[in-house]
């Protein structure tokens, strides 16, 4: 199942997850749209899906949903129904903390183990450094980035270019040391609007062409920013929010790769009977299982080295 934001990766995930269940002997099935899904009994044996073609696209072919509905033990009564009925022991889910804690829950009701991937474009799923999508995302955002760089240089404007993220600015972050943007403005550090003024003052007619500021949705400061470079800092500007944009596109090769082994991992420890795991993945160490409390609770952490490259882009 794949559940929660769509992320590019899951795909890969999913088929692999298949082809090693079946390898290990085990009887796979898919669950269409996410927690909804499983209540509302979107369930097909994998062999009957023609998975071939998967691997190359974008977001989730098993789709995914949001569902208020599996708060209710009522309702998560129908979905422990509809797996019994198939003889579904196991579950594996891609998607982020939200379902995570949701399977959490159907565990202590009706003891059905899970291991679960970590899957979404902004990277904040505490414990684990990567989370399927980013790479993606990150490579759609500077690639839009660029080409406004384009069009920004040869007319000498500043552009002010909204990211995804939720609360988190990683790949705001990222964005802007690719892309070399003038300012970076997200949640984890304080900004300050004037001494950036003060710095671009002038600048853009003497070093630059183009002026990039890159904030982080979660700041909710792109509006201000824009109108305050076209006031203050007396430069046509104009503001550029990415939005969905950022979660589609064809996985990268790194999120095949890594939606591979991310199902190789999380198969496997289904197979030898963990329950209530999260597959993490961290540079030092590689691949690990944690449990779900330490995720579902934790909070997430944007690397400092990366911070510290970003905070004077900031003031
Ligand atoms: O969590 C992924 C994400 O794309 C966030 O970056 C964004 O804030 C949110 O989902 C958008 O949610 P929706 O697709 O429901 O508009």
């Amino acid at each position: 199942m794949t559940s929660g934001g769509d992320a590019a990766g899951m795909n890969p995930a999913v088929r692999n997850a298949v082809e090693r269940a079946v390898a290990l002997g085990m009887k796979p099935y898919l669950i269409y749209d996410g927690l909804k899904g499983l209540i509302d009994d979107s369930i097909m044996p994998a062999e009957e899906v023609n998975l071939s073609g998967m691997l190359c696209r974008g977001g989730t072919m098993l789709r995914t949903a949001r569902s208020k509905r599996f708060l209710e033990l009522e309702h998560r009564e129908r979905a422990k129904d509809n797996l019994a009925r198939r003889g579904i022991d196991k579950l594996l889910v891609v998607g982020g903390d939200g379902s995570f804690r949701a399977l959490n829950q159907f565990y202590s009701d009706f003891g059905i183990p899970f291991v679960g991937i970590p899957a979404t474009i902004d990277n904040d799923i505490a414990v684990t450094e990567y989370c399927l999508g980013v790479d993606t995302a990150s490579n759609v955002i500077v690639n839009a980035i660029d080409s406004l760089r384009d069009t920004g240089t040869s007319m000498r404007r500043a552009f002010v270019v909204e990211v995804m993220g939720r609360d988190c600015g990683y790949l705001a972050m990222v964005a802007a040391l690719a892309c070399g943007a003038e300012v970076c403005i997200v949640p984890e550090f304080e900004y300050d609007l004037d001494s950036i003024t003060e710095r671009l003052k002038n600048r853009l007619h003497v070093e630059r062409h183009s002026v990039f500021a890159i904030v982080a949705e979660g700041v909710k400061v792109g509006d201000y920013l824009t109108r305050m470079f076209n006031d203050n800092l007396g430069v046509d500007s104009r503001m550029t929010v990415l939005g969905h944009i950022q979660r589609g596109g064809s996985p990268t090769i790194y999120d095949r790769v890594m939606g591979y082994k991310f199902a190789m991992e999380a198969v496997n420890a289904l197979h030898r009977g963990e329950q209530g795991k999260i597959v993490v993945y961290r540079s030092g160490s590689g691949f690990d299982l944690v449990p779900v409390q330490e995720v579902a609770e934790g909070k997430s952490t944007v690397d400092p080295v990366l911070m510290e490259m970003c905070r004077p882009l900031s003031v």
